[in-house]
């Protein structure tokens, strides 16, 4: 476990970081965050990542408190401080509406500073045998609110819904709204059929996901057919391939779905092409 975290301007070891009770945070889940990977000890991507976590800001009314150098500075510190030159982890950002002196849904007036929080933490891969294996996941109704490109820390639905995947021997629960699949409770969604590869369009229903974001372009870089369409519950059944993606799972292949074997239950050949495209784009950073 890496130790040294940020919190509001200072670094210390995660056993002794503190925060109010009164954090907005801590009370109304009144916040957003992201989740950056780190590979061979160099971030993934963060540009994008911090940009979006600008947008969050943007969205919930947080006014922006450092600028996105400002933020690479801080990770740069903190990789540094907890000796990172060569492993894989994810950095994880917090930011809270800040500390209030009573309990109100309103926002503090006047305004509080906003609570910065960001730490290192190990990036858990499964291993080579259990993605050439691949993944089973379920299928659910979407129960969260309709602002969901927001990536915000009140993640109640997400949890529980993850929660239904574990219960039920599955990696990712895969959410359903007015019928078509849109994203997984910590995902994003693709599918492969008759060779070509698809993926939900980006709408307020679903986190633009920046992993799903870079397949996009791989593919187009390397002439893989792909589109943005949506895709029903059936559509899903019969696929060729199902993916979810994430910052943390890279692209992780489904051959089970709701207990119901995909294609012929094996792993991809389109999802092999793309993963050794994936990991070479990594590699070459
Ligand atoms: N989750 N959709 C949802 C609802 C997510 O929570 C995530 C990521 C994604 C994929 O986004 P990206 O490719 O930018 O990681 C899509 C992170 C990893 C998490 O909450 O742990």
């Amino acid at each position: 476990m890496s130790s040294i975290v940020y919190l509001n301007g200072e670094y210390v070891p995660r056993s002794e970081a503190r925060i109010s009770v009164m954090d907005r945070g801590f009370l109304f889940g009144d916040g957003i965050y992201e989740i950056i990977g780190v590979y061979n000890g160099r971030l993934f991507r963060s540009e994008q990542h911090l940009e979006r976590l600008q947008r969050s800001l943007m969205a919930i009314k947080i006014e922006h408190q450092f600028r996105i150098e400002e933020y690479e500075q801080i990770i740069q510190e903190l990789l540094e401080q907890n000796n990172i030159t060569t492993e894989n982890k994810y950095i994880y950002i917090q930011v809270t509406r800040g500390i209030s002196t009573t309990r109100s849904h309103n926002f503090p007036k006047p305004s509080v500073k906003p609570s910065i929080f960001m730490m290192l933490d190990d990036l858990v891969r499964p291993s080579f045998a259990q993605l050439q294996k691949g993944f089973k996941a379920i299928t659910r109704e979407d129960s969260r609110w309709k602002d969901c490109f927001i990536k915000t820390i009140s993640l109640l639905p997400n949890v529980l819904l993850s929660e239904e995947a574990i219960e039920n021997d599955a990696t990712e629960t895969i959410l359903i709204h007015n019928g078509y699949a849109i994203e997984g409770s910590n995902s994003n969604l693709f599918n492969v059929k008759n060779g070509v590869i698809i993926t939900p369009p980006k709408s307020e229903h679903m986190l633009g996901g920046i992993t799903r974001e870079l397949i996009i372009e791989l593919a187009q870089q390397n002439n893989l057919p792909i589109k943005e369409n949506n895709i029903t519950l059936n559509d899903l059944y019969s696929s060729d391939e199902i993916w979810v993606t994430s910052a943390s799972r890279d692209i992780m292949p489904i051959v089970n779905l709701d207990d119901q074997i995909i294609a012929n239950g094996q792993v991809g050949p389109m999802w092999q092409q793309m993963q050794t495209i994936f990991q070479g784009y990594k590699d070459a950073l």
